[in-house]
């Protein structure tokens, strides 16, 4: 038996077990087997989730990209790593082969070494999903220093707020980006950001439109010319196991967003175990996940986890409506790949549309299929099962979170027996527990509670930068003991689970987590809004979409609402990005408060979803009247 990799459910029974009764035995002969070490650990974990520190691997020493390049030279150095799949479908698909991956990183490393970038400094990249950007990770990585990639649909002010929270010496970014018909000036973006981020001293950019762009003296550089003469190979930093490898931000329910920092070792065995089990991978299958590299499933699905496999990655440039609604499925038949990674919301939309886009191409070499990012509704799953995988690829949903660095609660496919809308069982060493509103844990089987993890698995993140003490109050105050996830979940009789939605104030539109006090603080800096509040509501395509109740100043009364409107989202747009915007905004008198001033999300949120039925006691409210005339103006 391979506990590397799980084939049959009585095997996932025995691994499971053995993974939770004795986690340390577990996780080391994983790392000890299926990784290459400069030095062996002292000590496999050490943790306390009140402090909270956790350490796997303590003391040994590594790189990540000898895991991830390096060790497949020898018998893998002519495969492919990375399939590249231009935005424009009659642009040629670029193979690049292990070896050639390992060149680019190298000189890429070399060109960062020469701008003075050193182990521990951070790096901000800012792409579109060209290899550069793949590249651009592992290059840091290769000398230590910590990526933080930021998604390219953030705005400006976005961009600059994260390259500040974590000091970032450089930026990595192209002239612009395509997504369908569109060219998008990401340097412009860039240059806007850099006036409020004297930190930056050097700017990469990567040609890629061919845009005209503006080129700051002294600060922004072309990419190629240096990368042509950097030397092709650069020896690897030797990281300790705990050493950041990469900040990624997400959002909070209040405040700046949060800059959850990963580490080394843990992040890689797990990332490439559960990419091993998750997809099945085997050695020449051609492995597709449609996430940006800008968000979580991107680091870890699409560059950690495949590579530490020596396995083939596509990466995908454009949009799934681009040239056509079939683009996904065109593509699948092209490469011939065998997994397919998606989101709900992309299957939403896909499915809307003529069934002819699916059906004429082949899909035969389709054998899982993943869902990721938000929950699957019965529908979706149907559809995806029905005209993607004609029956016969298993459906994994996969449910986990940025922060928890890989995929915690999902089938294995051709293992576990699927069923819709559930993400089922636990992974391996994944211990969940549901809690109750007295914060007991609710054990037994068909209940409802909160969702938390009991014990630590290598790739939780670790804290959040410059702020231990928010990653702690986040994190590890609710529950004693406990790493609270902000979803809620049911088990069912079985002991699946399935996840049934966050639990404080995010909200999650098509697959993005978006937080509601940055996105209301953007809207009441408009010169016209007092106040303002936001609350999700069931959009059959993006999962959740938002609505705005925002409070006027007398000087906006008089102005015309579908402007303002207008306005306020393209506020939103400038502050965040187009991701945030809201789908509906009513303008209202006042917001029902508690007698201590909270807002009642609870209310708000039943009448953005029509359901007025229940609103249960508003007695109690501060202003009890404005409820009646928000419903009646509801959109
Ligand atoms: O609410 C859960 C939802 O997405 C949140 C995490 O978002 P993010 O950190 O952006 O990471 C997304 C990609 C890993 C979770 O707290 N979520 C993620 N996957 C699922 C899900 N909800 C239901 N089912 C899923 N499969």
């Amino acid at each position: 038996m391979s506990n590397y990799h799980i084939k049959h459910l009585e095997e996932y029974f025995q691994v499971y077990r053995k993974s939770v009764r004795n986690p340390e035995a577990f996780w080391e002969e994983i790392a000890e087997e299926h990784f290459v070490w400069r030095k062996r650990w002292d000590n496999v974990l050490s943790w306390d989730f009140k402090k909270p520190e956790i350490k796997w691997f303590e003391g040994a020493k590594l790189n990540i990209t000898e895991n991830c390049l390096d060790r497949h030279l020898p018998t893998r150095g002519s495969k492919t790593a990375i399939i590249f799949e231009p935005n424009n479908p009659k642009e040629e698909a670029v193979h690049i082969t292990y070896r050639q991956l390992h060149e680019r990183v190298c000189r890429m490393a070399n060109v960062l070494l020469d701008h003075g970038v050193k182990k521990g400094d951070r790096v901000c990249i800012y792409l579109p999903m060209i290899p550069e950007l793949a590249v651009a990770l592992l290059a840091c990585a290769r000398i230590g220093a910590i990526h933080s990639v930021v998604f390219a649909g953030f705005s400006s002010n976005a961009l600059s707020t994260r390259i500040n929270d974590s000091d970032c010496k450089m930026v990595i970014t192209s002239d612009g980006s395509f997504r369908g018909t569109k060219a998008i000036d990401l340097k412009g973006i860039v240059d806007k950001a850099l006036e409020d981020c004297p930190g930056v001293k050097n700017v990469l950019v990567v040609k890629r439109t061919g845009t005209e762009i503006h080129m700051e003296k002294g600060r922004d550089k072309w990419l190629k010319p240096l990368l042509e003469d950097a030397y092709a190979d650069c020896v690897a930093e030797i990281m300790d196991a705990e050493d950041p490898l990469f900040i990624l931000y997400t959002s909070g329910s209040t405040g700046t967003p949060k800059g959850m920092v990963h580490t080394t070792a843990g992040y890689m065995v797990y990332t490439a175990y559960t990419f091993k089990n998750v997809f099945q991978y085997t050695e020449n299958d051609i492995y597709w996940c449609t996430a940006d590299i800008g968000w979580i499933t991107g680091h870890s699905y699409i560059v950690y986890g495949p590579l530490a496999n020596g396995a083939t990655t596509v990466m995908f440039e454009g949009v799934p409506s681009y040239p056509d609604f079939g683009r996904f499925w065109d593509v699948v038949q092209k490469h011939k790949v065998t997994q397919f990674y998606t989101a709900p919301t992309a299957i939403r939309a896909l499915a809307k549309e003529n069934l002819d886009y699916v059906e004429k191409y082949d899909l035969s070499s389709l054998k899982v299929l993943g869902s990721v990012g938000e929950p699957i509704n019965e529908e979706a799953w149907h559809w995806y099962n029905n005209n993607v995988g004609k029956k016969n690829s298993p459906i994994v949903d996969t449910w986990w979170q940025t922060e928890t660095g890989g995929i915690m609660i999902t089938p294995i496919p051709y293992v576990t027996p699927t069923a819709p809308t559930y993400a089922t069982l636990p992974f391996i060493g994944i211990q969940p527990a549901l809690m109750d509103e007295n914060a007991n844990e609710i054990k037994g089987n068909q209940v409802e509670g909160r969702l938390c993890i009991k014990f630590p698995w290598p790739a939780i993140a670790r804290t959040i930068w410059g702020n231990h003490d928010r990653y702690r109050d986040t994190y590890f105050s609710a529950y004693e003991d406990k790493y609270f996830t902000g979803d809620g979940a049911l088990r069912d009789a079985v002991g699946y689970y399935r996840i049934t939605g966050r639990v404080d104030d995010v909200i999650i539109v098509s697959g993005h987590n978006l937080g509601t006090a940055p996105i209301e603080d953007s809207i009441n800096e408009h010169p016209a809004v007092a106040e303002s509040a936001i609350v999700g509501f069931t959009h059959d395509v993006k999962g959740n979409a938002l609505y705005g109740f925002v409070i006027l100043k007398e000087t906006g009364e008089s102005r015309d609402r579908e402007n303002l409107r207008k306005e306020i989202n393209q506020q939103i747009t400038e502050h965040i990005g187009p991701i945030a915007k809201l789908d509906k905004i009513q303008f209202v008198s006042g917001l029902p408060k508690t007698r201590s001033g909270k807002i009642m999300r609870r209310i708000l949120r039943k009448i953005a979803s029509n359901d007025t039925s229940n609103l249960g006691d508003t007695s109690t409210l501060l202003n009890p009247e404005v409820v009646q005339e928000i419903m009646d103006n509801a959109l």
